[in-house]
């Protein structure tokens, strides 16, 4: 599975590694078609998640991207998550792959709601 070397490593919690695992399943199932399981994506149509500023300032983004989607032709499509999912898959995506995030919490997605 994508990533598990990573987190064998010991930068890990057991606790966020149990987190890290919620994601990785939720990112199979909603993301994957598109992102690819390497998280680079497909060059002219999906975007690469493998960028620094993934996992660093665009969280809101990413959150906004997944509950709302882009609004454009091709783009990413709302994608029905509950809350706790959607920070699973977050926490995952900015902690795979050699990105390196804090991680979120559904407090962070309730203050951007709130916005
Ligand atoms: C139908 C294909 C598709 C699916 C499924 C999809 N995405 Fe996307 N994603 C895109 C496209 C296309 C973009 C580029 C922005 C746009 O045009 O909507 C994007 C952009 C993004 C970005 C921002 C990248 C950047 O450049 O800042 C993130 C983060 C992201 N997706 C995460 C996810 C996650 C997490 C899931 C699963 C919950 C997901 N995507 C599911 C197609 C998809």
């Amino acid at each position: 599975m994508p990533g598990i070397l990573v987190w064998a490593c010991g930068r890990f919690t057991t606790e966020e590694k149990a987190e890290l695992a919620r994601g990785s399943e939720v990112y199979l199932t909603h993301c994957v078609s598109c992102h690819g399981t390497e998280g680079d994506g497909l060059q002219g149509a999906y975007p690469t998640l493998l960028r620094p500023e993934i996992a660093k300032a665009n969280t809101d983004r990413a959150i906004h991207l997944i509950r709302v989607g882009s609004g454009m032709e091709g783009g990413m499509k709302p994608i029905a998550l509950t809350d706790k999912e959607l920070v699973e898959v977050v926490n995952y995506i900015q902690n795979t792959w050699g990105n390196e995030s804090p991680f979120i919490t559904e407090t962070t997605v309730q203050e951007l709601a709130n916005k």
